[in-house]
């Protein structure tokens, strides 16, 4: 299957989306380096996650990539900012020529009900949770992803959701979430969008 959904975002900086339909061989046959991974199906996300750095950008160095101590994936001479996410049979990526760039794709689950108050404040629910009772999975999975999306942007780890990421606002359709970003003091803008039950959503600037 070609790639699910495209997006240039900016004259620098594109976002790619592939529903995972091929086998192992066609994605190890596009790209030469990668990581070793044990289990088939994450093997078979990650390789497709690299693959589409290459989709989007032909000339990405896939041979330049290393691994940072928090796990995030980089290129040291900086030519593309990248950003890579997974989940079931779906690969998102985000490159960017000139800014940081953070993804996140995520399946809506109603299991997220049970760790709201993990990751969102008593002050975010009360501006996004109209009633408790009754919480939305597909809202909660969102503003999850929307913080999973600043987590990676960032790259730098040592990151306390509740405390570091504050969801400030979003449009009624929540395509656009702000965020106040307190390790660095800066105002974040997460896009989202809704594919079915996956969501997806991504920092850059
Ligand atoms: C690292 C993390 C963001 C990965 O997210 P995930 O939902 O497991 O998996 P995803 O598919 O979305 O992302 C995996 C990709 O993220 C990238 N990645 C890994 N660590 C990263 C980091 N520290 N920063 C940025 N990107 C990272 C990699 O590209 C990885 O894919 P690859 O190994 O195939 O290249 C996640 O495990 C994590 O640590 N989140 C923060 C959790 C947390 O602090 N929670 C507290 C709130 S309750």
């Amino acid at each position: 299957m070609p790639v699910f959904f495209q997006q240039q975002i900016n004259e620098n900086t594109r976002l790619g989306v592939w529903k995972i339909e091929e086998t192992e061989a066609f994605f190890k046959g596009n790209v030469p380096v990668h990581r070793e991974v044990t289990h088939p199906k994450k093997r078979l996300q990650h390789l497709a996650g690299r693959f589409l750095l290459q989709y989007l950008f032909p000339d990405f160095p896939y041979e330049l990539i290393r691994i940072a101590d928090t796990r995030k994936p980089f290129l040291p001479d900086e030519r593309y900012h990248f950003s890579i996410s997974h989940c079931g049979d779906y690969a998102a990526a985000l490159v960017s020529r000139d800014s940081r760039v953070g993804v996140d794709v995520e399946m809506v689950t109603p299991k997220i009900l049970l760790i709201k108050d993990k990751f969102l404040s008593p002050e975010e629910q009360s501006l996004f949770i109209s009633d408790p009772s009754a919480a939305d999975p597909r809202l909660l999975t969102l503003l999850w992803s929307a913080k999973e999306s600043v987590f990676k942007w960032y790259g730098e780890g040592n990151i306390d959701f509740k405390k570091h990421i504050r969801l400030t606002e979003s449009d009624s359709e929540y395509t656009r979430i702000s965020c106040h970003f307190v390790k660095a003091n800066k105002k974040i803008s997460i896009h989202c969008h809704f594919f079915g039950n996956i969501v997806l959503s991504y920092a850059c600037q």
